[in-house]
């Protein structure tokens, strides 16, 4: 039950290609303060601003602990491959880089449209959205936060989807972390599960649609409803593509891309994450009739256990320790209570 090898990852090439933790200085300039503050932001939402940061990762057994992270370990982080312990954003840098310039590309390219995020969990990701479109004068733009906030729902609690709490984030919890950092104006909160809330915001007209859910239901549904609206010139961009465990995610993706002739290359990200810039003016049919789930057939979502502490993994080994120990004394009780017999 211990915790994936660190030095296993090293040689990992989404570990190596992971930049490292830094920000440009202030300068007068308002360029170079805008720079600065994004770069500020994106280290405050990966919880990367000082030395050492706690780190979640999934043990074999499906369970989450805790550790921390300092030095050269700090490239997990950076890479995005583990889940902060209080950071607002799983991801890590070079995908919160290469969000703010797809941002940035369509502000500047005049790209029509809203933002969307379908999978937001603490929302750190749809908060750098909003902070670079504030930077650049860009209140007219939405950015629409979509997740159950609940967590996933039941009838994909599989393996880690159900090991703890640690991914159902309530929408209060979220809300506040917009105010916090003040990017609360120009954002809808889409609450529910996305059969019951996607399909409401059909027809609607996107310059960037971000896919964060993890699983082939999520991800085929939000690519059904959501992408018929991308306007020319904006990205699609989904986080899950390249994980393992989540291949799922690619077969969604790749079965939609062929079913719609779509031939706008995929470009890599990083390790996890493509994106593609949608080019042509092809219509591309929205889902016929919209599915939306009735209230006879609701989603529900995974049980929630009420447990919110995340365990270090000295205190795991500790609990795995008392155990052992007292074993062997429960195997004496017993001996001696059928002796008395
Ligand atoms: C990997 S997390 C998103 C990470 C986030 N983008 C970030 O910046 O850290 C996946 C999120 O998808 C949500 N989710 C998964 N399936 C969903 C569904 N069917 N409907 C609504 N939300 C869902 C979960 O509640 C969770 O918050």
């Amino acid at each position: 039950m211990s915790f994936p090898d660190l030095t296993a990852l090293r040689d990992f090439a989404g570990w190596k290609a992971a930049r490292a933790p830094g920000a440009a200085g202030p300068a007068p300039d308002p360029d170079a303060l805008r720079t600065a503050y994004l770069d500020v932001l994106k280290l405050c939402l990966c919880d990367l601003g000082g030395t050492r940061t706690a780190s979640v990762s999934m043990q074999f057994d499906g369970s989450v602990a805790s550790r921390e992270l300092s030095g050269e370990d700090l490239r997990l982080r950076a890479a995005g491959m583990d889940w902060p312990l209080v950071g607002l954003t799983m991801l890590g840098l070079n995908r919160l880089d290469d969000l703010q310039a797809c941002v940035e590309a369509v502000v500047r390219d005049g790209v029509e449209g809203d933002l969307i995020e379908a999978g937001a969990w603490r929302g750190g990701a749809s908060m750098l959205m909003r902070a670079t479109l504030d930077t650049l004068g860009a209140a007219d733009r939405t950015v629409h936060v979509a997740d159950s906030f609940q967590g996933f729902p039941a009838d994909h609690a599989h393996g880690h989807l159900t090991a703890t709490d640690f991914l159902a984030v309530p929408l209060d919890e979220v809300r506040a972390n917009f105010e916090r950092f003040g990017l609360d104006a120009g954002v809808t909160f889409v609450p529910g599960f996305f059969d019951e809330t996607l399909p409401g915001l059909a027809g609607r007209r996107w310059a960037i649609v971000r896919l964060d859910a993890d699983t082939y239901d999520a991800t085929r549904l939000a690519l059904e409803v959501l992408y018929p609206g991308l306007a020319r010139g904006g990205y699609l961009i989904v986080d899950d593509y390249g994980v393992m465990a989540q291949e799922d995610c690619r077969r969604a993706v790749d079965e939609f891309r062929e079913r719609h002739g779509i031939s706008e290359p995929l470009e890599t990200v990083d390790w996890t994450c493509v994106r593609w810039r949608r080019t042509g003016d092809a219509p591309v049919d929205p889902p016929s009739p919209p599915r939306r789930r009735t209230g006879a057939d609701p989603v529900r979502p995974a049980p929630a256990r009420g447990a919110t502490h995340v365990p270090t993994a000295r205190e795991l080994e500790l609990e795995r320790e008392l155990a052992a120990l007292q074993r062997p004394r429960g195997l004496w009780r017993r001996r001696l209570a059928s002796r008395s017999r």
